[in-house]
């Protein structure tokens, strides 16, 4: 708003101009004063700070300006356009504490609510209201206005000011009872220093653009702002001994994050609006004269005007050696691995407690063991999760150090995920130690440190403990699979797969299989999993019950907890996510779930459509002798099946030197494979009276584990699946082994019979090819016949018979021996009637056994011939 348009207007108002006296005496308090990273208020320290209530519940801040008048902001009083009516109104003056009984409170009626016309959403700016009370409030030591500033006059950036109000003290977390004022001090940002901050991508990967009239108070590094409750709040600044008013709280990204300070209403930019709104009102407020006009500010040098903050968190100098890892020494028991979150706070498993007596002279015993500290921390406070003794995913406990740490290089908290960070699929991600376990690993020393009560004395050094040595197993790299992954190979079948917005159930790291082989077994491990975002650690996820003989494949996340976390320790680092690049994961919109699943878990899972390079997890290469290599394909853990005279010369009775190869497809390495190999130990082929069985079961050395790279396929009761859709799945040479699939449709048993009359063994499928799709791969692998599922699942139907492209040795008929042979075979629950269409008579059509030319045009025939019969 321009000087000249203010003219008039001042000339033409009776109330103030540069000469008059100023009648109102403001923006005095008694000498001696959520707001997040706050503290409890004096009282009358901000005699101006009003409540405004809505039907008697807390929403906004106000501030005192005039007798009978409050400025606010219009986000309090607007909603979808509407303004509420004053009537619903009322303003608390004089108030401290919101706890009753409201001693020396005032509370008046709001006679009218007036917002700027061109008000329309808090980030299009000129965001203020005024309130004129029903009645003149009493002025006195707990009640007094605040002086307004001019339009001319500046605040200098880096100026501290303070913010005040009863608003939440963290994001989603209100302030507690008695409802004690809050006050916080915040450094004003130049405008080119906060826009420099909101240019860069922040939480929910928002940018902004800062507009006129809008101001930014806070800090680079966050922690310390207004929150939720606090808007229409003042911001003063103390000039000469007056306090101004600089700013009303309107606005921020979340609370506290780092690189986004609190946006306000610049109240110097709307002195004409206030000043022409309480025209005639006497006495109105005060605008004061700026006392001296500020040279440039305290604080903010010119080349400041660009410097964003990095994370507090989540450094570590190498991996493994996590600046952050502490173990929690309880006398009697084994040490108990935590992470350190804070200065002050240690996360670590509720369950390491449960049995200890937790009573506070207990604690007096306890020690807490941080990198590169000479000593062993005292323990004050232990708080576990309410839920932890019964939900496996909140086993969570803080542990509250007696004096807080200094935090430089070790040791240094972790970062831990704000509820709606996305660890995107691929993030790589290693293994932390959690709990009491992990330390049966292969390569994990066993030192005196893990074995039996090591009851911590006064005095104790720890310098044994202070680096520990990273370990091959904490080393680990694994990269997180997609949410679809994740909830489909380890969660409940149907279940919905959450999407990338939503918190998800849990985080799936995929490990290179041949590492966790080396060497024996993870039995009773507990890790946590850390995930790494542009070079900063997260805390993504826990687990402390581990799958048998398995490293966890999947965590319960973090994040949910974020919330709790910072309920209690107020200072945990809860950052933003840092990477956003979502990819075509993050467009998804319509909710997935999940194919079924057998008794034996997951199967034939692949997701839809499958994005380049995914892989057929199933697909085996059969490596006879180091010469041939066939199709195979996973029916169980350890069992792939594959065609008998792929894998046995006629007439030989050894069994081949086999290797079996998953998680490959072809030369080419896949970004996201983890290949796995076995040898084959056993051949196992159904009993048949003369002929060689088609159908081989090649037993491998040792079990997989089911990964989106190496996956059973499901099997199907009577062979085909209702309504569903089917493909030969074969190499396209034998060389590169790049899988392609082929769309083919499977002829009726009479069609087939009819069409290669007499030739056929028992249980023969016959396919047809969708046009040009039928030498999209070659036969001498003997490619399987797989159909998917009308749920999603695939289901593997047929082998190709030796030398053909179109006929197929079904399953169906070996059913009985696979699964007596192959205990965890994935056998699909029975879909009643067949795949087929009931069909006429017995007979075949005339002619077709001599229809010449191409099978082709054989089954043309043979298709119109049976239609024409009905
Ligand atoms: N709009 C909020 C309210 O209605 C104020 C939010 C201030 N947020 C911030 N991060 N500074 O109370």
């Amino acid at each position: 708003m321009s000087q000249h348009l203010l003219l008039p207007l001042v000339i033409l108002a009776p109330s103030p101009t540069q000469e008059e006296p100023e009648d109102l005496d403001c923006g005095r308090s008694e000498p001696s004063a959520r707001i997040m990273g706050g503290s409890d208020a004096q009282a009358g320290t901000w005699p101006w700070q009003v409540s405004l209530s809505q039907k008697g519940n807390h929403i906004c801040g106000g501030s005192l300006i005039a007798p009978s008048w409050v400025l606010s902001a219009a986000h309090c009083f607007v909603k979808n356009g509407t303004l509420d009516p004053a009537a619903e109104w009322s303003v608390l003056l004089g108030v401290h504490s919101q706890d009753w009984p409201l001693d020396d409170a005032q509370v008046r009626a709001v006679a009218a609510i007036l917002v700027p016309d061109n008000y329309s959403r808090v980030e299009l700016g000129a965001d203020l209201a005024l309130l004129r009370l029903a009645s003149p409030a009493r002025l006195g030591p707990a009640v007094r206005p605040v002086c307004l500033p001019r339009s001319s006059h500046r605040f200098a950036p880096g100026t501290a000011c303070w913010a005040t109000g009863w608003g939440d003290v963290q994001e989603a977390d209100p302030l507690p009872l008695p409802w004690v004022l809050q006050e916080v001090e915040l450094r004003l940002l130049g405008e080119a220093a906060c826009q420099c901050l909101y240019s860069r991508p922040g939480p929910f990967n928002l940018t902004f653009q800062l507009l006129p009239g809008m101001l930014c108070a806070g800090y680079r590094e966050g922690r310390r702002d207004t929150c939720q409750g606090d808007s229409g709040g003042p911001l003063v600044c103390e000039e000469g001994s007056r306090w101004f008013q600089a700013g009303i709280t309107s606005f921020g990204f979340g609370c506290g994050r780092r690189n986004r300070p609190g946006v306000f209403t610049a109240v110097a930019s709307y002195e004409a609006w206030i000043r022409e709104q309480v025209m005639g009102s006497e006495p109105g407020p005060a605008f004061p004269t700026q006392s001296r006009q500020p040279q440039s500010g305290p604080r903010e040098a010119p080349d400041e005007n660009c410097t964003i903050a990095l994370p507090e968190c989540g450094k570590a100098t190498r991996p493994g050696a996590w600046p952050w890892e502490a173990q929690v020494m309880v006398p009697g028991s084994r040490p108990c691995h935590g992470a350190l979150v804070s200065e002050s706070w240690v996360l670590a498993p509720a369950s390491c407690f449960l049995d200890s007596d937790r009573s506070p002279r207990y604690l007096d015993n306890w020690r807490v063991l941080l990198p590169s500290r000479p000593r062993a921390e005292q323990v004050a406070r232990l708080v576990p999760h309410e839920n932890a003794s019964w939900d496996d995913a909140s086993d969570l406990a803080l542990l509250q150090l007696r004096v807080p740490v200094n935090l430089s290089v070790a040791p240094r908290p972790v970062c831990l995920p704000q509820p709606e960070h996305y660890f995107l699929p691929g993030s790589r991600c290693r293994l932390g130690r959690w709990g009491r376990g992990g330390e049966q690993g292969p390569g994990a020393e066993r030192g005196g440190v893990a074995e039996g009560p090591t009851p911590p004395q006064r005095g104790f050094a720890p310098s044994s403990f202070s680096e520990p040595a990273p370990r091959p197993s904490t080393l680990l790299e694994a990269e997180l699979l997609g949410g679809w992954w994740c909830h489909c190979l380890y969660g409940r079948q149907g279940a919905s797969v959450p999407p990338p917005r939503d918190p998800p159930h849990a985080l799936c790291p995929a490990y290179q299989e041949e590492e966790e082989e080396a060497g024996g077994c993870w039995n009773d491990s507990s890790w946590s999993l850390l995930c790494r975002e542009e070079g900063t650690w997260f805390l993504a996820g826990i687990r402390n019950l581990s799958s048998g003989c398995l490293r966890p494949r999947a965590f319960f996340p973090l994040q949910t907890h974020g919330p709790w976390i910072s309920h209690v320790t107020r200072g945990a680092y809860l950052e933003d996510q840092l990477a956003w690049d979502w990819g075509p994961e993050g467009e998804e919109t319509k909710i997935q779930s999940c194919p079924p699943a057998t008794e034996h878990g997951a199967c034939g899972l692949r997701p839809e459509p499958a994005p380049m390079g995914v892989l057929w997890p199933w697909l085996a290469e059969v490596h006879v002798a180091g010469d041939q290599v066939c199709t195979g394909i996973l029916v169980a853990p350890g069992w792939v099946l594959a065609a008998t005279h792929c894998v046995l010369r006629r007439g030989s009775t050894t069994v081949p030197y086999i290797e079996v190869y998953l998680g490959r497809a072809g030369a080419s390495p896949l970004p996201q494979g983890h290949p796995v190999s076995r040898l084959v130990i056993s051949i196992r082929l159904p009993r048949h009276l003369g002929l060689q069985p088609p159908l081989a079961l090649l037993e491998l050395s040792s079990r997989v584990k089911p990964s989106p790279s190496a996956l059973p396929i499901c099997l199907h009761p009577g062979g085909i699946p209702l309504g569903a859709s089917c493909w030969v799945l074969g190499w396209k040479d034998p060389q590169d082994r790049v899988p392609v699939a082929a769309a083919v449709s499977i002829l009726t048993p009479r069609l087939c019979h009819c069409l290669y009359q007499g030739i056929l063994p028992p249980g023969t499928l016959c396919v047809l090819y969708a046009e040009g799709q039928e030498d999209r791969c070659e036969v001498t692998s003997a490619p399987p016949l797989l159909c998917q599922t009308e749920g999603g699942s695939w289901v593997l139907v047929g082998l190709a018979v030796r030398g053909s492209r179109e006929l197929f040795a079904a399953i169906g008929p070996e059913e009985a021996w696979i699964s007596q042979t192959v205990e965890e075979a994935h056998f699909l629950p029975p879909s009643g009637s067949s795949y087929w269409p009931p069909e006429g008579s017995d007979l075949c059509p005339p002619d077709t056994a001599r229809a010449s030319g191409t099978p082709r045009a054989a089954v043309f025939l043979l298709l119109l011939t049976s239609l024409i019969q009905g």
